[in-house]
């Protein structure tokens, strides 16, 4: 297998992925949809799983159906679309970030982050699978 060439040094290749990834979170997917009118509903997570079944609850349709292989394939096409951009802009030296955690990742992770108790590394919403859980910390105020 050939080598990937690295387009962009390191530091700039992170800035631009976790740009990807935020955006991601955020938009409210497909955009691109030709053939019919998909609801469009935004997953706040990068994982596909949660997703798609956030999209399949609006919908209102079953994962093996037509519309759910529509909203992923114009999903797809609004990744790719995203990416040619903002790397055409970063060619331009137009790039600018625009997109970055929720608010909440820099709260949880002002005690999680800092190599203290329970440390962890995360930029997602820390709330879209541990909200659900008993409040945590029953003995502070948030
Ligand atoms: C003021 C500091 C502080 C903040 C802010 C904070 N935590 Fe914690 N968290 C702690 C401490 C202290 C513990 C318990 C000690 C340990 O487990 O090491 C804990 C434990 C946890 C645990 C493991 C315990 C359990 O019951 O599951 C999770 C998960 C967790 N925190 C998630 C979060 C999330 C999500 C946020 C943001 C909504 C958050 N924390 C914000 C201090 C904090
Ligand atoms: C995609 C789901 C997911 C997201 C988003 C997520 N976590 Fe977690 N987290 C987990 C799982 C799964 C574990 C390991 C199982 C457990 O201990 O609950 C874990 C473990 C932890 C622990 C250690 C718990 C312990 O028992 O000591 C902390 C602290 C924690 N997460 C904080 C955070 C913070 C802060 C964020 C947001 C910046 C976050 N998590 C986002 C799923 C998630």
């Amino acid at each position: 297998m050939a080598a990937i060439g690295l387009v962009v040094d390191t530091e700039t290749a992170m800035q631009l992925v976790d740009e990807l990834f935020a955006w991601f979170q955020g938009f409210a997917f497909p955009e691109y949809q030709p053939e019919e009118e998909l609801p469009r509903v935004p997953g706040n997570s990068s994982l596909c799983h949660v997703q798609v079944t956030k999209w399949l609850q609006e919908a209102g349709v079953r994962q093996d159906s037509s519309e759910r292989s529509m909203r992923c394939g114009g999903a797809s096409a609004d990744v790719a679309k995203f990416t040619v951009e903002m790397l055409n802009a970063y060619a331009d030296n137009a790039f600018e970030s625009a997109h970055g955690p929720v608010p909440i990742v820099g709260e949880c992770m002002a005690c999680h982050g800092g190599g203290g108790f329970s440390d962890t590394r995360a930029k997602e919403d820390c709330t879209e699978c541990h909200g659900n859980l008993p409040d945590p910390h029953p003995d502070m105020d948030f």
